[in-house]
């Protein structure tokens, strides 16, 4: 989490491009924004708690003078967000200004080292202390590149860093060990940044860098070098256009209805995403005996949904794990097991940490992400993009339903190779070719009834959601979807399974939001609306257009397109929650796009 920024520039006024640039990364965290630039031999820094506008508002963290400098938007993993801890962090003597993304897995150990050598820390995160390392090293005579690079080796932990110095004054070093950095190369200046949507738009070709790699930046020149060794290596410069498209609101309020909006879009470029890639990953599933599908979040969500969907269309043993859960104690692996890993950033440490753990041993690696060039696409042999565009919002809606649909065509090319459920694969092939305009519908019937639930809603401290069957998928992102935003107490469960226990909860208005469509599994959920109404639970329920009996039990129903194949029903029924989940946020005054405590891409473990 965090976003740092850096730029060497052969002109004045950088400080007003990496502001620029904070506001593109503030999405990756957002309790703190500092920024620090090298003019006339001092370092000149500006930092506080808050988000980047307030804190730009408060101190014109873009007036800030000179031609290179870094910044930093803050997710607080040691220390709490506060002036004092927010980045870039300085050495006792200002010799050098420090941005950090990631942890010090042994900063106690070396903490107290430092303060037994005279060195006062200002904060309580784990960050200060590369910026005292080098300065004891600078104190000796090391340069300062060499000084960051022999700082580093004592370092443990996931991280990415950037280093300013008024010993240098047009020099950016940085650091990659499993935090994303890439380098944006344009006419007058160089740059650096947590990931590629957050670079200017007129930088022209980008490298990203490598773990274990350092880079000295200047306007005109970048030098590459390996940790360990210190030899210089080739630089990997490719285009930018290649790996990315720029964001912005577009009209809307929030990023997140925008892309909730954008849904139709998204499914139809899932649609037409080239097949060849979704060929070859499915031509490595078709050699695997067992796939284990892993993910965070929404992601794992996916997960879910896509062991259904490559069990029911393709056969194949699927298996979700949530990322940060998977150990071989649970799961067997061996030569011919498959890991599909699901991540929209592609830069989540728990997926991440699982598939390094893999890499050169006998299983297959493969992914599925929103981001090319993102870690996760060099650490697998295969990946399919999803081609949503870039999400900003900090809730995932529109990669969500990205991901269902990728999912959905991998397995119809699964069975097509294997020549299965031939019957089976055409409806569902005339699903997905429908699905913008279903998703579309499925957005204009429902918004507004969205929008006066939320009324109710928002004075609520609970909630509900249930269903069976493939569709505990839709339950469980309905429930992160409300609860990540919202901040209301949201559980999503099998039906069946809420007698046992949480119906308990239950009490006159409780909300309950049940998943409905006509599938096997109706007349059993139907059940269970009863025995929540005869509690005196608020029911909100999801059917099909015709649905007569749950429509009679309910107290408001969200309606969506009758579909054949119900598998994939999830794809539809999950937009009404979404725009649940955004208007309840809106009706208790919240941010839905920079909820409290998360960030959008999770780089610690
Ligand atoms: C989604 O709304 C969440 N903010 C979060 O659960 C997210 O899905 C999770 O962190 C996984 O992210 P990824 O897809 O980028 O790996
Ligand atoms: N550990 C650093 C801090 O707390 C950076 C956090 C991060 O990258 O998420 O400030």
């Amino acid at each position: 989490m965090c976003g740092i920024f850096g730029c060497t520039s052969l002109k004045e006024g950088v400080s007003k491009l990496i502001y620029s640039s904070l506001k593109r990364l503030e999405y990756r965290g957002y309790d703190s924004v500092g920024l620090a630039t090298i003019c006339n031999g001092h370092i000149f820094l500006k930092k506080d708690q808050g988000k980047v506008e307030e804190v730009e508002r408060r101190l014109s963290l873009s007036a800030l003078p000179g031609r290179c400098g870094i910044g930093h938007t803050r997710w607080a993993t040691h220390g709490a967000p506060s002036k004092e801890n927010a980045h870039p962090l300085t050495d006792c003597e200002g010799k050098v200004a420090v941005a950090h993304n990631g942890i010090i897995e042994n900063y106690l150990e070396l903490r107290s080292k430092l303060g037994d050598s005279g060195h006062k820390l200002r904060s309580r995160t784990d960050s200060e202390i590369i910026a005292h390392l080098i300065e004891e090293l600078l104190n000796k005579g090391l340069t300062l590149e060499e000084a960051v690079r022999q700082a580093t080796l004592t370092l443990r932990g996931s991280y990415a860093f950037a280093v300013i110095s008024p010993l240098c004054e047009d020099k950016i070093v940085c650091v990659r060990m499993e935090s994303p950095l890439v380098i944006g190369l344009s006419r007058d200046y160089t740059c650096l940044s947590s990931d590629i949507p957050a670079l200017p738009p007129d930088v022209e070709s980008i490298i990203v860098m490598n773990d274990g790699e350092l880079a000295v930046l200047t306007p005109h020149s970048i030098v590459i070098r390996d940790l360990e060794s210190n030899q210089q290596l080739p630089l990997r410069i490719v285009a930018k256009e290649s790996v990315t498209c720029l964001a912005d609101r577009g009209g809307f309020t929030h990023y997140m209805i925008k892309e909730i909006f954008e849904q139709p879009q998204a499914a139809l470029n899932v649609i037409n995403a080239p097949r060849y890639y979704i060929v070859k990953l499915a031509e490595e599933l078709v050699k695997s005996d067992r796939v284990y599908l892993i993910g965070c979040g929404t992601s794992y969500h996916a997960c879910l949904f896509g062991s259904y969907v490559l069990r029911s269309i393709a056969d194949i043993d699927a298996q979700p794990v949530i990322a940060s859960e998977f150990s071989e104690s649970h799961v067997k692996l061996g030569k011919d097991v498959a890991i599909l890993a699901i991540s929209q950033s592609g830069e989540t440490a728990d997926v991440l940490q699982v598939l390094r753990s893999y890499v050169n041993k006998d299983v297959k690696l493969l992914a599925l992400t929103n981001v090319m060039g993102s870690s996760i696409t060099r650490l697998v042999s295969s990946y399919v993009g999803l081609y949503a565009g870039p999400e900003i919002g900090v809730a995932a809606t529109k990669t969500f339903i990205a991901e269902l649909l990728m999912l959905t065509r991998i397995s119809i090319e699964v069975a097509r190779i294997k020549g299965v459920n031939v019957d089976l694969i055409s409806g569902v092939e005339s699903i997905l070719r429908s699905s913008p305009k279903l998703i579309e519908r499925s957005l204009t019937l429902n918004e507004p009834l969205a929008k006066s639930l939320s009324v109710y809603l928002s004075l609520k401290n609970s909630a509900f959601f249930l269903a069976r069957g493939v569709n505990i998928v839709t339950a469980l992102e309905g429930a992160l979807k409300l609860k990540e935003i919202s901040y209301i107490h949201a559980e999503g469960y099998p039906a069946g399974e809420s007698k046992h226990g949480p119906i308990a909860l239950v009490e006159e208005g409780f909300p309950c939001i049940f998943v409905c469509p006509h599938d096997e599994t109706y007349y059993k959920i139907l059940g269970n609306v009863m025995e929540m109404k005869a509690r005196g639970a608020f029911v909100i329920s999801c059917v099909e257009e015709g649905d007569k009996e749950v429509r009679e039990t309910s107290d408001r129903i969200f309606v969506l397109p009758k579909i054949e194949t119900k598998l994939l029903t999830p794809i539809l029924h999950v937009v009404p929650l979404q725009l649940l989940a955004y208007y309840t946020a809106i009706a208790r005054g919240y941010d839905p796009d920079k909820p409290r405590n998360l960030a959008k891409s999770v780089t610690v473990p």
